[in-house]
């Protein structure tokens, strides 16, 4: 937006130096990266005319940025929440994998996938030592036609009660994820842990940001799925708690209506789908998966 207290002088050396730093991208060779390099001088300078960027202000958004780069490791990963509380994640899931259909929608990756979860059975039990509320997963995998995909390889990983994810325990346990593949039908079952809200990691630079914007480090209770068959597209999604009062407050905006799920509540000594007896109430819910073709 122009800002009228600008004399004419003003605005032409501003408009200047942002010509200057288009041309030096002019000659770079590689077609997209010259469109990125453009796309990117022109809103920057423009957001910096838009704030009258001060020296303080700068000087602190290098101040931010550095304690991001200092907090990263192999482990934590603050650019990619930064990334995230912004929104940015989101809307590049959204871009690269648009709305196909009747297609499952995706949702935000996270930090917290680990490769080589162990393989569960049909109906086995993902939780191991991570402590929480049983709870029974079943549904099926389709392509858009309906056509059940078996042997489609689904990845599940999720925080305890406490909101913790194996990865923070401090020890090499590994708890709360496993991988399992569908049967001839396309269908899927296991028991993992009833899902609770928790805080993403805002002890770092984020959270500061968070904290100083008036903004929750929480997200909604949610289950995380990867689910990938030869010849469809690559879903990486949650499911979400219906009635879950942090749905309309995830800090890192991975809601999507189509994903929020009801979760049955059933008390102690109700038999389940597998004909065990929980000892404790536990829950139940589906997730119908759809897959679109890879080229989609
Ligand atoms: C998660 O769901 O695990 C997550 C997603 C984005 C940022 C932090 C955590
Ligand atoms: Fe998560």
């Amino acid at each position: 937006m122009a800002d009228n207290s600008l004399s004419p002088e003003q605005m032409a050396a501003e408009e200047q130096v942002t010509a200057n730093v288009l041309a030096s991208f002019d000659g770079t060779p590689d077609p997209r990266l010259r469109q990125i390099m453009h796309s990117l001088v022109k809103h920057l300078h423009s957001f910096a005319r838009d704030v009258r960027l001060t020296d303080a202000e700068w000087q602190s958004a290098i101040g931010f940025l550095t304690n991001v780069g200092h907090i990263t490791d192999d482990r934590r990963q603050e650019f990619i929440l930064l990334s995230d509380v912004l929104g940015l994640s989101m809307l590049t899931v959204g871009i690269n994998q648009p709305i196909r259909g009747n297609a499952t929608e995706a949702t935000v990756f996270g930090p917290f996938f680990v490769d080589d979860a162990p393989l569960v059975k049909i109906g086995g039990n993902i939780a191991q030592s991570a402590v929480g509320e049983p709870c029974w997963v079943e549904g099926s995998v389709t392509d858009t036609d309906g056509k059940p995909l078996a042997g489609a390889r689904i990845e599940v990983w999720e925080a305890d009660e406490d909101g913790f994810y194996d990865v923070q325990y401090g020890d090499d346990r590994t708890a709360g994820r496993a991988h399992l593949y569908t049967d001839e039908q396309g269908r899927y079952s296991f028991w993992g842990i009833t899902p609770t809200p928790y805080p993403i990691p805002h002890d770092g630079p984020v959270g500061h940001m968070l904290a100083a914007t008036g903004r929750s480090p929480w997200r909604a209770s949610h289950l995380h799925f990867m689910v990938t068959a030869p010849g469809h597209r690559r879903l990486v999604t949650h499911i979400f708690v219906d009635g879950d009062p942090q749905l309309a407050d995830d800090s890192v905006f991975g809601v999507k209506e189509s994903l929020i799920k009801k979760f049955e509540r059933h008390p102690a000594g109700t038999a389940a789908p597998d004909a065990s007896i929980p000892a404790s109430a536990w829950s139940s819910t589906a997730f119908d998966i759809v897959l679109p073709p890879s080229d989609s």
